[in-house]
């Protein structure tokens, strides 16, 4: 990588140079701490057919709301942490579709282009527009493969990082990559082209879940954040790490460091 993106951008690369490292993320779990009262649905028919929410539900996700979460601490950014209602006040409907939800783009279409309609947030262009993470064109949202760390765009990005990387990027042996604090995920779309698949994963923020437009794109990813809890993935699973201003302290709370025994399952 040219020394102007690591110096600048503070980037963290772990890559399983010898392939002895495996990867496990942090993540989120149900968390059985005090609740706040949610509505609970009595659309639950004899039948067991679940009716729809309200509309205004339709970006509900039920272990991420950000009203619930701000019941949470923040330390450790727990507060981002999956925090599921407990059972009796769980809802019991379906999430609605968005107003004038159309069929995606298909792929590799998709990988560029995606419905206004479908993920109707406009916040994200407001903030990012210097940084070109995505446009709003029309009818639809178009990725033009910018990013805060991208100065060159991903693919130049891409490019420097191939320089830093011990094994060529599609040489086979990296296959898997995690992104964490992914954007829009379009470094993982980048990756596509080489033929290694990504996993991105970043916390539901002020910024509105950005992963949704990752899978809209078609791109693999979740919601996710580094605090106190691993994520869902077996040991080596991800033969590659990846985070550019990820806003991830690494070092902090003492240990060498909870973070990174967080990444490293071994
Ligand atoms: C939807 O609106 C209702 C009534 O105003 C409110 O109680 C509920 O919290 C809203 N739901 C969401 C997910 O915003
Ligand atoms: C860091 O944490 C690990 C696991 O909890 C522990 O085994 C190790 O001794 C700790 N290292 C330091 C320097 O505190």
């Amino acid at each position: 990588m040219s020394s102007k993106y690591l110096t600048i951008l503070n980037i963290i690369i772990f890559i399983t140079s010898l392939f002895t490292f495996s990867y496990i993320i942090t993540s989120s779990f149900s968390s059985s701490l005090s609740s706040p009262s949610l509505q609970t649905s009595k659309s639950l028919t004899k039948n067991s057919h679940f009716d729809f929410c309200p509309t205004n539900f339709t970006n509900y996700c039920p272990c991420e709301d950000p009203k619930r979460q701000k019941k949470f601490p923040n330390k450790k950014w727990f507060r981002k942490e999956r925090h599921c209602p407990k059972a009796n006040e769980r809802l019991k409907c379906l999430i609605p579709k968005p107003k004038g939800y159309q069929k995606p783009f298909h792929w590799p279409k998709s990988k560029d282009n995606a419905w206004f309609s479908n993920v109707p947030f406009t916040k994200l262009v407001e903030y990012k527009r210097l940084q070109n993470w995505i446009r709003l064109e029309g009818d639809r949202f178009v990725f033009p493969g910018g990013g805060t760390s991208f100065p060159d765009g991903v693919e130049g990005y891409v490019d420097d990082l191939k320089k830093l990387l011990p094994v060529s990027l599609n040489s086979g042996w990296i296959r898997t990559v995690l992104d964490v604090g992914c954007g829009v995920a379009s470094f993982g779309a980048s990756l596509m082209e080489y033929g290694v698949l990504t996993m991105s994963i970043a916390p539901s923020d002020e910024h509105e879940a950005q992963v949704m437009f990752a899978l809209e794109r078609g791109l693999p990813a979740m919601l996710g954040v580094f605090s106190t809890h691993r994520l869902t993935f077996p040991s080596n699973s991800f033969d590659m790490a990846h985070c550019s201003r990820c806003l991830v302290q690494w070092t902090a709370y003492g240990n060498i460091s909870i973070f990174f025994f967080s990444l490293d399952n071994t």
